[in-house]
């Protein structure tokens, strides 16, 4: 089989695991892909970066010109959300494969453009879904789709999102919608993605409530917390001496000091929603997510007319157990959590999956309607909460 030729945009973290995926995968598969063009917007970041994963690479700022390269077969994007759907959309029309990290796009119309794009070009569309590859998630849809419990009514859904975690995001560009299309997508995506996943069921129309209930502004806080005198804030961050290299998701857009003040920066994301959505065959969904728990937890609820299916998918608490109808007693089903949590070995499968459909030729319409969906209930809740009313999904 011939050697995949790749592109990459983004030299960030998500960058950094696409570089190491790849030579994880040629390290058991010899010259099974290798990156032939690397680009970023930052000249020096982008210089580090190729010298630290000893990339003797071509070096660009120009996207387009990388993705126009005859010898390329995909490209690899791993930029701010907000640049997902040019990107992507533009690598298709260059003939490439794509993978783009999550979301695929910050709005409906975005989304709907780089699955369009993708068939026309008739090239394979992956995002990156990590927790599809979770061991839980395969078990999940296994038994979901098997009618471990009967058929499926529906499922009650919470992103317990740690309150550091949270927090962390409303002093990125994540609070703002106009780069991350809001926290509920950013954020909630992953999960949401992994609804449609498991089930199998693809939304139709969703009802919301939620809006910025937790991070609201404070009279008493100070805009950074070094001037601040509110000594008891569980948000306050100390200034490290020296600023980290590699500031996770800073890129420069929105980018604010490390110890912004949580409540006093400017945002309009979310931070708190409840909704509802119902799906085809009469699924429906109860979703929720927050940001003021201890850790971070996805907790998962399946109920079907034969018994329900409880799940955690956290570090912490990684489980998952079944009730039978009519049997009182719970049987656990034994998953493994992989090895340092979900991202570790998920991340080089996805690239594993992304050059084997390369490679097989896989008919890029497979996924596609779950391309699409994987953002089709945030953008619907943001609508529905703005509007307060039920936001029927166009479907592709
Ligand atoms: N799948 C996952 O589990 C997961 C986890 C974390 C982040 N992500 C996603 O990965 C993406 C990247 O995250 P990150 O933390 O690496 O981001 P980052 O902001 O740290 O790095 C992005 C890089 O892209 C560069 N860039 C921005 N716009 C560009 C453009 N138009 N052309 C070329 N370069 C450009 C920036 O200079 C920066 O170096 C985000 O969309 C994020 O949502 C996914």
């Amino acid at each position: 089989m011939s050697t995949v030729n790749l592109g990459l945009i983004g030299t960030g973290p998500r960058g950094r695991v696409y570089v190491n995926a790849v030579k994880q995968l040629n390290e058991k598969t010899p010259d099974r892909a290798r990156y032939l063009g690397v680009c970023d917007l930052a000249a020096e970041k982008l210089a580090a970066f190729c010298e630290r994963h000893e990339l003797v690479v071509d070096q660009v700022a120009d996207s387009d010109a990388l993705a126009g390269r005859d010898d390329i077969d995909g490209m690899v994007i791993c930029t701010p959300d907000f640049t997902h759907h040019r990107l992507a959309t533009a690598a298709f029309e260059q003939g490439k494969h794509v993978m783009v990290e999550k979301p695929i796009a910050i709005h409906p119309d975005g989304a709907r453009a780089v699955c369009e794009a993708a068939l026309k070009a008739n090239k394979v569309l992956m995002s990156g879904f990590v927790l599809r590859y979770d061991p839980m998630s395969v078990k999940l849809r296994e038994m979901i789709q098997g009618g471990a419990i009967g058929k499926l009514l529906g499922g009650i859904v919470h992103e317990a999102v740690g309150f550091h975690h949270g927090a962390s995001y409303f002093r990125r560009w994540h609070r703002l919608r106009e780069f991350s299309g809001d926290l509920l997508l950013h954020k909630g995506c992953h999960t949401l993605d992994l609804f449609n996943w498991v089930t199998g069921k693809l939304p139709r129309r969703v009802s919301a409530f939620g809006g910025t209930e937790v991070f609201l502004p404070r009279d008493d806080a100070a805009m950074v917390c070094h001037e601040c005198k509110v000594e008891d804030c569980i948000h306050r961050e100390e200034l490290p001496e020296e600023e980290p290299e590699e500031r996770s998701a800073s890129s420069g857009v929105g980018s604010l000091p490390i110890d912004a003040c949580v409540y006093n920066v400017d945002k309009d994301s979310t931070d708190t929603v409840f909704l509802v959505g119902e799906f085809e065959d009469r699924v429906r969904l109860s979703y929720s997510m927050t940001v003021t728990s201890q850790l971070d937890e996805r907790r998962f609820n399946f109920i079907g007319t034969e018994g329900e299916i409880i799940a955690n998918m956290s570090r912490h608490a990684y489980g998952m157990h079944i009730r039978r109808l009519p049997e009182e007693e719970p049987e656990e089903i034994p998953i493994e959590m992989p090895e340092g949590g979900g991202h570790v070995l998920s991340d080089v499968q996805l690239m594993d999956d992304f050059l084997g459909r390369i490679e097989s030729g896989a008919d890029p319409e497979e996924d596609i309607q779950f391309a699409y969906h994987s953002g089709s209930v945030a953008f619907a809740a943001v609508q529905s909460i703005e509007s307060g009313s039920t936001v029927d999904i166009p479907q592709l």
